[in-house]
């Protein structure tokens, strides 16, 4: 089967654009440079942040709240990915908040993340992938080449929040959706979202693909032997499987689809 065509080919620049560029160069390598360093880049802003504020403490306390804030705001601003910029601007203001300045909140309050996170994110899970939703119309093209018939069965093994099951909803409207979700807290917001799908929290691995067409992955290159194995022994003939991102090892793929983004699909027929 042909490839398609790459979603994101870069177009011809504008003009003036070459003279933008160096400097957009310099601010992504500074981005690159502190995601390699995280979490210790978090860390450091905070320091740096509680050093502005301690310093500027005699200009007085807006000017000092200014002039710690903003620079904490612009390092957070360079971090690649949009959480972790939440997270170092998100962090420093609840140390302001609690801290002994203002003492808003109760220094408990710093363990309330710690316990989301952990609900988020059940420790048996870290050895599988942590929540990344599926980009919009990630799944467009691919399913284009897949005739199901109505009501077939769908599985989204790990489904988070549901982004990967509203691509799926989308693409097959006529198809009856599953999901399935480790994380209590992710999978009951994912059925409050999606009421049309049926998602259940439980074990991906423990649970048998047989009973569905399509199974729908987005995990972690280490996960993929084990789902290719699983695959193998569990999927009818003809079922189909998809992967973003990351490739079966053994299995030729019938389509790899570049999308935007540095993503990547991969469908596989069994
Ligand atoms: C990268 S996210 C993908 C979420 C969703 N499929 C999407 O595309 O938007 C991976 C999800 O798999 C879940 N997960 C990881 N290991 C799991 C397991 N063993 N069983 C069920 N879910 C798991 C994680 O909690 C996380 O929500």
């Amino acid at each position: 089967m042909q490839e398609p065509a790459r979603a994101d080919s870069p177009e011809t620049p504008p003009p003036g654009a070459d003279e933008a560029l160096p400097a957009a160069h310099a601010w992504a390598r500074r981005g690159q440079a502190l995601s390699r360093l995280w979490p210790t880049s978090a860390l450091l802003c905070w320091l740096l942040g509680w050093g502005l504020l301690t310093a500027l403490q005699p200009q007085g306390a807006v000017l000092a709240l200014i002039g710690a804030v903003l620079p904490v705001a612009a390092l957070a601003w360079l971090h690649e990915r949009r959480w972790r910029r939440f997270m170092v601007l998100g962090g420093f203001v609840a140390s302001l908040l609690a801290g002994p300045g203002l003492a808003l909140l109760p220094a408990w309050s710093w363990l309330l993340p710690l316990a989301l996170l952990l609900l988020m994110y059940p420790r048996s899970t870290w050895r599988d992938a942590p929540l990344f939703p599926t980009p919009a119309g990630a799944l467009a093209q691919a399913a284009d080449q897949i005739r199901l018939p109505s009501g077939a069965r769908i599985l989204d093994a790990g489904c988070g929040l549901g982004a990967g099951l509203r691509e799926l909803h989308r693409c097959f409207p006529a198809a009856d959706l599953h999901g399935i979700e480790w994380s209590p807290l992710l999978a009951w917001l994912c059925r409050l979202r999606h009421p049309w799908a049926r998602v259940r929290r439980g074990d991906m691995w423990a649970q048998s693909w047989a009973p569905y067409q399509v199974v729908y992955l987005f995990q972690r290159p280490e996960s993929m032997a084990q789902a290719e194995a699983k695959a193998q022994s569990e999927l009818e003939s003809g079922a189909w499987l998809i992967s973003l991102d990351f490739p079966l090892p053994g299995t030729p793929a019938i389509l790899v689809q570049p999308l935007a983004g540095r993503h990547s699909l991969h469908v596989y027929r069994f």
